[in-house]
């Protein structure tokens, strides 16, 4: 049922809902934007607050656009369409700014420019679940819906690659006519610069009948399909067999990264190459210099590092990244032994499970003048706290993809280890969702 009175919005959460206050109760609404007078429904009720749909809008914010996407509200893939592009990344640098001084009790010197790029279509990164629905005699390719496990029946998708998005109900037809339909769980999509790659996770082997399909599908529309049984280690290359490698570049500084689809590399290459320029630029990687890069992946920001002439020591927990960060750095003769002599830097690699971090392994690890740190959303405290005087770089950039735990993890360096943070701001790395992606510099007192 619908709110009698109508409430009006005060802020923005951090997943992009209106918050109001009603009854003495806060209530977060999705769909509202500060300054609108709405009514709402509320869908789950607790004694101190309430979640809720918009339900009437009596007084509309400036803000306010009309979402381009047909599926928006149903599908779960974006939250924030209705928000201007540009409020959006405004509501963005505030929750990071909130989440600074709330939970960190900091406050940056400097607010860095927020950085953005392409609104639409930017998503070269996707796991898009496949559902046979009996009762409709369907199969549906998309994401969730919002607040569901049904998967939502998509026409296009306005974030994902054109050419992927226009593809979604052929994949869907394609699909539905597979004798093993019932047995096809996702497809991951991995766009690179020469292929767009597309794997099918299957509980059942193929019949001939089914590769014949996805053989004519491959060839109209110029994808290529891999086959995934088990887990992320079984996928492999199905047809065609001679198509280019998936890679991406970043042409500042002559690197190209090949890699897997399974492997994990940021889902906007467009803003990864800004993000990365950026920084470098605060990082400024000196010839001679030993600098730690911390969950570094596939090497996105070591490779870099190392092309401006630095020792780096690229650390991450996955085996199978580290395997592929060290063919990157042959690859782009940045490893020890294909670097030139002239150019001074070249990238290592370490598998270690920085969760588990304590300062004597730290310690192990040598002293760094510099660290880049970008983990995932649980953040890195252990490793903050593992920082002693011996180990503690002069300088840290920061990139997180959770601004909560860049919060917490800020305390740490500001308020124990003797940090000042000179600056932070946010880069919108995926837009139309509430994901805020940020980077800050600390730098010791
Ligand atoms: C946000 S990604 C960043 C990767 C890389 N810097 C890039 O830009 O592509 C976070 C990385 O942390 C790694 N990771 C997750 N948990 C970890 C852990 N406990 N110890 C070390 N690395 C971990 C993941 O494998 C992933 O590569």
């Amino acid at each position: 049922m619908p709110s009698q009175n109508p409430v009006i919005i005060e802020s923005l959460d951090q997943e992009g809902r209106g918050i109001a206050h009603a009854e003495g109760k806060v209530i977060f609404i999705e769909g509202a934007i500060t300054g609108e007078r709405v009514t709402y429904s509320s869908y789950r009720k607790k004694p101190s607050f309430e979640m809720a749909q918009v339900d009437q809008i009596f007084r509309q914010s400036f803000m306010r656009v009309q979402p381009k996407c047909a599926h928006f509200g149903v599908c779960g893939g974006c939250s924030i369409q209705h928000l201007d592009a540009r409020a959006q990344v405004s509501a963005k640098q505030r929750v990071l700014e909130d989440n600074l001084a709330h939970i960190g009790k900091v406050k940056p010197e400097n607010i860095l420019p927020s950085i953005y790029g392409e609104a639409w279509g930017y998503r070269q990164r996707a796991r898009l679940s496949v559902r046979y629905v009996i009762k409709k005699n369907k199969t549906l390719v998309g994401f969730h819906e919002k607040r569901r496990s049904y998967v939502a029946d998509m026409q296009y998708c306005e974030i994902l690659t054109p050419k992927i998005a226009r593809l979604l109900p052929l994949l869907a037809q394609m699909c539905e006519s597979l004798t093993i339909r019932d047995a096809l769980l996702q497809i991951e999509v991995a766009v690179g610069e020469h292929v767009d790659v597309l794997v099918l996770r299957i509980m059942r082997p193929l019949m001939p009948v089914d590769e014949t399909v996805l053989k004519q599908f491959a060839d109209q529309h110029a994808v290529q399909f891999w086959l995934q049984t088990k887990g992320p280690e079984t996928a492999a290359p199905f047809y065609p067999l001679d198509a280019p490698a998936l890679s991406y570049s970043l042409p500042e500084f002559g690197i190209t990264m090949p890699f897997a689809p399974t492997e994990f590399t940021q889902v906007n290459a467009d803003m990864n190459r800004i993000m990365v320029g950026r920084a470098m630029r605060l990082l400024d990687p000196q010839a001679g210099e030993r600098i730690a890069d911390f969950f570094c992946g596939l090497g996105n920001f070591t490779l870099p590092i190392a092309r401006r002439g630095a020792y780096t020591l690229g650390i991450e927990g996955s085996d199978a990244l580290v395997k592929r960060a060290l063919q990157n750095a042959q690859y782009n003769a940045l490893s020890k032994d294909t670097a030139s002599q002239k150019a001074r830097g070249y990238a290592e690699f370490r598998v270690m499970n920085l969760f588990e971090i304590s300062e004597v392994l730290l310690t192990q690890l040598g002293r760094f003048d510099k660290w880049l740190v970008d983990p995932p959303r649980d953040g890195a405290s252990e490793l903050m706290k593992s920082i002693t005087p011996d180990t503690a770089p002069k300088r840290i950039v920061y990139v997180s993809c959770n601004p909560a735990t860049l919060a917490r993890d800020a305390a740490i360096l500001v308020h124990l280890k003797g940090y000042l943070l000179k600056a932070a701001g946010v880069m919108n790395m995926f837009p139309h969702t509430s994901h805020v992606e940020s980077i800050a510099v600390f730098e010791i007192h």
